[in-house]
């Protein structure tokens, strides 16, 4: 009877034993995988960047309707993700919805009228792209805005 208890107390004291052995490189891996990963998706090229990119000169969006003032509505430029904005004085806006933080996409919050990035709360000023608030570090990339027979058609900045 005795045997068998120190029998299980032991066997108890492996398995912390075990589960230390197993937790803390894990934790250690899974430490890593966090730390390491905005470092490499700063190293990575931004979607968009490259050839595929330069290829497209222009897009039309239709009609200057389907983006009424003080909305915005995320579109491709391309392979390129972009954002055009209709501020309340009536001027369209447009930029690469890129976050010049770590890449994520953006879109405008109508709540805040405001370019938003959701992955850590960049802002951005929906008629400049200036970076207004969180950690992006510079504007959003501007494109051209023109209105064409009562059509929104976007350019290269
Ligand atoms: S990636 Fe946009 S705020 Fe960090």
């Amino acid at each position: 009877m005795n045997e068998q208890v120190c029998s299980q107390k032991k066997c108890r004291n492996l398995s912390r034993a075990d589960f230390l052995g197993l937790a803390v490189p894990t934790f250690a891996a899974f430490w890593t995988m966090m730390a390491g990963y905005p470092i490499y998706r700063y190293l990575l090229p931004k979607p968009g960047e490259g050839e595929a990119q330069s290829k497209v000169g222009s897009v039309t969006l239709g009609a200057v309707g389907e983006v009424p003032a003080g909305t915005g509505k995320n579109f491709r430029f391309g392979s390129t993700p972009a954002i055009i904005t209709h501020t309340e004085d009536g001027e369209f806006h447009a930029f690469k919805a890129i976050c010049t933080h770590l890449g994520c996409t953006v879109q405008f919050r109508e709540d805040t009228d405001q370019i938003w990035c959701a992955c850590h709360g960049g802002c951005y000023d929906p008629t400049s792209g200036k970076n207004i608030a969180g950690p992006p570090p510079k504007p959003l990339e501007p494109l051209k805005v023109a209105v064409v027979d009562g059509k929104i058609v976007v350019s290269q900045g």
